[in-house]
């Protein structure tokens, strides 16, 4: 699905990632922590398109096929998905509107029609039940007075609308209460089959309690430094990251 291979990436001459190689095979859900400033979120604004950063070297490749000169709405419609850490708000743009014209978009680069009303409500009705999101929030502007957990439910919507083949969720944490965190992992575990993959970015062990991954990678000053299953989620939460630095050594 996803292969990232020796990537080094920087930022106004900063070197911020330091060769990077990462396998995420379909079907799987990885889970990418590491501390501060370790570089995580670039690495997820980077495999999603964002054109602010570098790439030096390496290779990003997407199902076999290098996607790293494609444009972030490229990479989309290819099937890469990106939660937003700082979601904007539409005024009289509601919920549905807001992915009806998200999903023809998409179409219409595959060179598709629109999809017909009655299959889009169907699909709605479909996901909505699917996430248990109500009506009443499906007609809501769009982020507009949205609550942490709303702002959430949004996005796992918008995921699962678009089906992506991959799902990189880059969760800041900091205003993450436990009923976002329910949302977003309840959302992965109900999305999640032998077609896509997703990875999770996350600073504490906390959303693994609920998103249970198959593999976990520690992320540490640009670099991937250690891998392991989910006990090594465990691990962190336990010993901090200090006793891998320790390791390094
Ligand atoms: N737009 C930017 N301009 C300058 N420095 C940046 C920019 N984005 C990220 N960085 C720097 O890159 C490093 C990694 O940041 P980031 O990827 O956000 O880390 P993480 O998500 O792991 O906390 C940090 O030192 C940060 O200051
Ligand atoms: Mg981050």
């Amino acid at each position: 699905m996803l292969s990232i291979k020796n990537l080094h990436a920087s930022i106004e001459d900063k070197e911020i990632l330091k060769g990077i190689n990462l396998e995420v095979k379909a079907g799987e859900v990885h889970a990418i922590m590491g501390p501060n400033g370790a570089g995580k979120s670039t690495l997820a604004s980077i495999v999603a398109g964002n054109e602010n950063y570098e790439v030096s070297q390496g290779t990003i490749e997407l199902e076999g096929e290098d996607i790293s000169e494609l444009a972030p709405e490229e990479r989309a419609h290819k099937g890469v998905f990106l939660s937003f850490q700082y979601p904007v708000e539409i005024p009289g743009v509601s919920v549905t509107n807001f992915m009806r014209t998200a999903i023809n978009e998409s179409r219409k680069a595959k060179g598709l029609a629109d999809m017909p009303a009655n299959e889009m409500l169907k699909l709605i009705r479909e996901k909505s039940e699917l996430l248990e999101i109500d009506r009443k929030f499906l007609s809501r502007s769009l982020n507009q007075g949205f609550s942490g957990g709303e702002k959430k439910r949004n996005e796992i919507f918008q995921m699962a609308m678009l089906e992506p083949k991959l799902a990189i969720l880059d969760e800041t944490d900091s205003g993450l209460d436990i009923d976002a965190l329910r949302i977003v992992a309840n959302g992965v575990n109900k999305l999640k089959s032998k077609d896509n993959a997703v990875v999770v970015i996350t600073h504490y062990q906390r959303l693994l309690e609920y998103i249970v991954p198959d593999f976990v990678h520690v992320l540490m000053d640009g670099k991937i430094v250690k891998s392991g299953g989910k006990e090594l989620a465990l691990e962190l939460e336990e010993k901090g990251y200090d006793w891998i630095k320790a390791e390094l050594v």
